[in-house]
C-alpha cells in the first residue's frame, strides 16, 4: 500500500468533519488574553486551557521573558549539552528542585522529552516498568524506547498495582522496578492515590516511583508546590517530573530527584537533553518568575481553588456527569463522539471555547468535553459559561437522568492507555 493511500481515509475523515463544521481541533486563535481568546473574529471564553494560574499574561512574567530576550536573544543557539548552557537554565534548576523539595532537578526542553529522555535512559531491557493505563503518551514512549519490560496496571488501582509487583519480585527478585503515575490525571482530572502507592515500598523497599505531576504542579499542594507536597511525601517519591507547558505559562520540563548520581548520568544519557537545542532564555526565565509569584502571591493558588468550587457546584446544579475530577480539570460527559462534536460546535457558537475528547483519549463510547479553569477567570465569565452550559445540556440531553453508559464512565479506570493526551 502506497504511503498516500494509507493517508487518505484519514484525510477525507477530517475534510468532510471541516465540511459540515463539526471539525474543532487546530483552531487558529488571532490572539488570546487568558481567559479570552479570539479565533475567526469572535471572542469567546476560554475553558480547555492548561494555563491554571493564568500566568501566560501576567505582566510580570511577561517583563521577565522579554528581559531574558534581551540579555540571551531568542536562541540558546545549541544543545545545553554544548554551547546552549546558559546560566539561566542552572539558576532554574536550582529553583525547581527548592521548590518541590529535592536536591537537583534537570531541565528538558519539553516535558515529553523529559519522559521519554528519563525513562529511556535510566532503564535497560532487564528492569521492569509498573506503569497506570492512563498514563500520558510521553511515558509510555520513554517505557517503548528503554526496552524494559512494561506491565500496565488498572488506572489508580492500588489493589491491582500490589498484585502486579508481588508477581514481578517473585519470579525475578532481584528486577530493578519502577513504578510510574501521574500526579493529576490530564483528561480524568482524578489525584493519584500517591499515599496508598507508597505504602508498596513497606514490602518492597526498593521499589522507585516517578511521579508525572505536569498537571498537579503550580495547582496542588502548598504554594502550589504539587501533588507530592499535597500528600506531604517528598520524600518517599523518588523522581518528581513537571513541565513548564501548563500552570508555568511556558514551554520545557523537568525532573527532580535526590540522588545526585543518578540525575549527573540522566543529564549525560538523556538523549532529547543531548541532541535538542536548549530551552530559550525567555521560557526559562517565564518559569522563575510564575515561581517567585507563587512564592510571593498567598491569593494565586487558593482563587483557583475557589473556582473550581463554584464550578463543579455548578456543573451538579445542571446535572452534568463529570467523574471523580477533584481539580481544575473537569470532564463533561456525552458519551457519543458525533454528540460530543455537535455540543463542542454549539458551545463555540455560543462563546465558549472547549474541545471534545473522543477514542483513543477515551474509551469508545465515552467522549467528553473537557474543561479547566483559571484563577483568573472573573465570576462574570463563569455565569456566562454555566448559563451556555445549562441551556446546551437541555438541548443535547446530557443531564445525568439523560444519558446511557454513564455508570461505565463513573467506574474506575474509564480510560485507555497511551492515550492522545492534551
Ligand atoms: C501528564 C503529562 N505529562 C507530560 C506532558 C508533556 O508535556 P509538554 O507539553 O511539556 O511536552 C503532558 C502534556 O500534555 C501531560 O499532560
Amino acid at each position: 500500500m502506497s504511503l498516500k493511500a494509507r493517508c487518505q481515509p484519514f484525510a477525507r475523515y477530517v475534510q468532510a468533519a471541516k465540511a459540515e463544521g463539526y471539525y474543532p481541533y487546530f483552531r487558529p486563535l488571532a490572539q488570546s488574553w487568558g481567559t479570552e481568546v479570539e479565533v475567526n473574529g469572535r471572542r469567546l471564553i476560554m475553558i480547555g486551557s492548561n494555563d491554571y494560574l493564568g500566568f501566560s499574561h501576567d505582566p510580570r512574567v511577561m517583563e521577565a521573558a522579554a528581559r531574558a530576550m534581551r540579555h540571551w536573544g531568542t536562541g540558546a543557539g545549541g544543545s545545553r549539552f554544548l554551547c546552549g548552557n546558559l546560566v539561566l537554565h542552572e539558576v532554574l534548576e536550582e529553583r525547581l528542585a527548592a521548590f518541590v523539595h529535592k536536591k537537583k532537578a534537570v531541565v528538558h526542553v519539553t516535558g515529553f522529552s523529559t519522559n521519554l529522555g528519563a525513562i529511556a535512559c535510566l532503564l535497560t531491557p532487564q528492569d521492569m516498568i509498573l506503569c497506570d493505563r492512563e498514563n500520558h503518551a510521553s511515558i509510555f514512549e520513554g517505557c517503548q524506547a528503554s526496552r524494559a519490560r512494561l506491565v500496565p496496571f488498572a488506572h489508580n488501582d492500588v489493589e491491582a498495582a500490589a498484585q502486579k509487583l508481588a508477581s514481578i519480585k517473585e519470579k525475578n527478585p532481584h528486577s530493578l522496578v519502577l513504578l510510574i503515575t501521574e500526579g493529576v490525571f490530564s483528561m480524568s482530572g482524578d489525584l493519584s492515590p500517591l499515599p496508598e502507592l507508597v505504602q508498596l515500598k513497606e514490602e518492597f523497599p526498593d521499589l522507585l516511583i516517578y511521579l508525572d505531576d505536569a498537571h498537579g504542579l503550580g495547582v496542588m499542594g502548598p504554594q502550589g508546590r504539587g501533588t507530592v507536597a499535597h500528600f506531604g511525601m517528598n520524600s518517599e517519591v523518588d523522581f518528581i517530573m513537571g513541565t513548564f507547558s501548563k500552570a508555568l505559562a511556558s514551554v520545557g520540563g523537568f525532573i527532580a530527584a535526590d540522588d545526585e548520581d543518578v540525575l549527573e548520568y540522566l543529564r549525560h544519557h538523556s538523549r532529547p537533553l543531548i541532541f535538542s537545542a536548549a530551552l530559550p532564555a525567555s521560557n526559562a526565565a517565564t518559569v522563575l518568575g510564575c515561581l517567585e509569584i507563587l512564592e510571593q502571591d498567598p491569593d494565586r493558588v487558593p482563587r483557583l481553588w475557589e473556582i473550581v468550587h463554584r464550578v463543579q457546584a455548578g456543573y451538579r446544579e445542571i446535572g452534568l456527569v463529570t467523574g471523580e475530577s477533584k481539580t481544575p480539570i473537569i470532564p463533561i460527559y456525552i458519551g457519543d463522539d458525533q454528540k460530543a462534536f455537535a455540543f463542542a460546535r454549539d458551545l463555540f457558537e455560543e462563546g465558549v471555547f472547549a474541545l471534545p475528547a473522543i477514542f483513543p483519549a477515551v474509551p469508545k463510547g465515552q467522549a467528553v468535553i473537557r474543561t479547566a479553569y483559571m484563577s483568573t477567570h472573573e465570576d462574570r465569565q463563569i455565569d456566562f459559561v454555566l448559563e451556555v452550559l445549562a441551556r446546551l445540556a437541555k438541548k443535547h440531553r446530557i443531564r445525568a437522568d439523560d444519558l446511557i453508559g454513564r455508570e461505565q464512565f463513573l467506574s474506575k479506570g474509564g480510560y485507555s492507555s497511551q492515550s492522545l493526551r492534551i
